[in-house]
């Protein structure tokens, strides 16, 4: 009698490609057991010992990827998860958080100049802030009834004040170092 064929399917997990999930994510993975190989693009981990292979990708991609069911899971950051739900509009999301790990821990703040008085959020009325979660930041400026211009940046965004490009910024903060070397203030 014939064997049947190996129809297991090899379920696709999405990793950021680099930046401040991927080292704890890859070794979350080593700690699960899975032991993998690097293809020559250095873009899809293969598992070895288990039918599962790991694609490294952009994290902003990562919503994209499972909604589409090209990937089966993501690890990815809460802001790119809020930001995608905000743009799926009328779609219904097809993905849904299944667990919250305790790394890459951050918060999505507004920075502004040090030099610019602010006392608080109704100081952002008629100011452009740029940010990579221009949905997010536009839904909370509705919220709170602020008029405000947001300037897409989709990456890099501490330095828009200094190019001119805005007066204040929405962007992760883990340390603070990095809004602190651009003279910003978190607010
Ligand atoms: C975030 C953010 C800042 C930095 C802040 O970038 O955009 O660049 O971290 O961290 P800090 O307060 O510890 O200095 P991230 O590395 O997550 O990647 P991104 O630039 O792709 O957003
Ligand atoms: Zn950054």
């Amino acid at each position: 009698m014939n064997q049947p064929r190996e129809t297991t399917a090899r379920i696709k997990i999405a990793v950021q490609k680099s930046g401040r999930l991927t080292e704890h994510t890859m070794e979350l993975l080593s700690r699960c057991g899975l032991i993998y190989s690097r293809g020559r693009d250095q873009l899809i981990c293969y598992g070895e010992n288990m039918p599962i292979d790991v694609l490294l990708v952009r994290d902003d991609d990562i919503p994209d990827l499972v909604q589409e069911d090209v990937c089966d899971l993501g690890v990815v950051g809460q802001n790119i998860i809020a930001e995608a739900r905000l743009g799926l509009g009328d779609a219904i999301a097809v993905f849904a958080e299944v667990t919250t790990l305790d790394y890459g821990h951050c918060r999505l703040s507004f920075g502004v100049p040090s030099q610019m008085q602010y006392d608080g959020p109704a100081s952002l009325a008629g100011t452009r802030i740029a940010t990579s979660y221009p949905r997010i930041v536009a839904d909370y400026l509705a919220r709170a009834g602020i008029e405000a211009e947001v300037v897409e940046f989709s990456g890099a965004v501490e330095i828009a004040p200094s190019l001119g490009r805005a007066d204040a910024i929405c962007d992760l903060v883990s340390s603070g170092a990095t809004m602190r070397a651009h003279d910003l203030v978190e607010a």
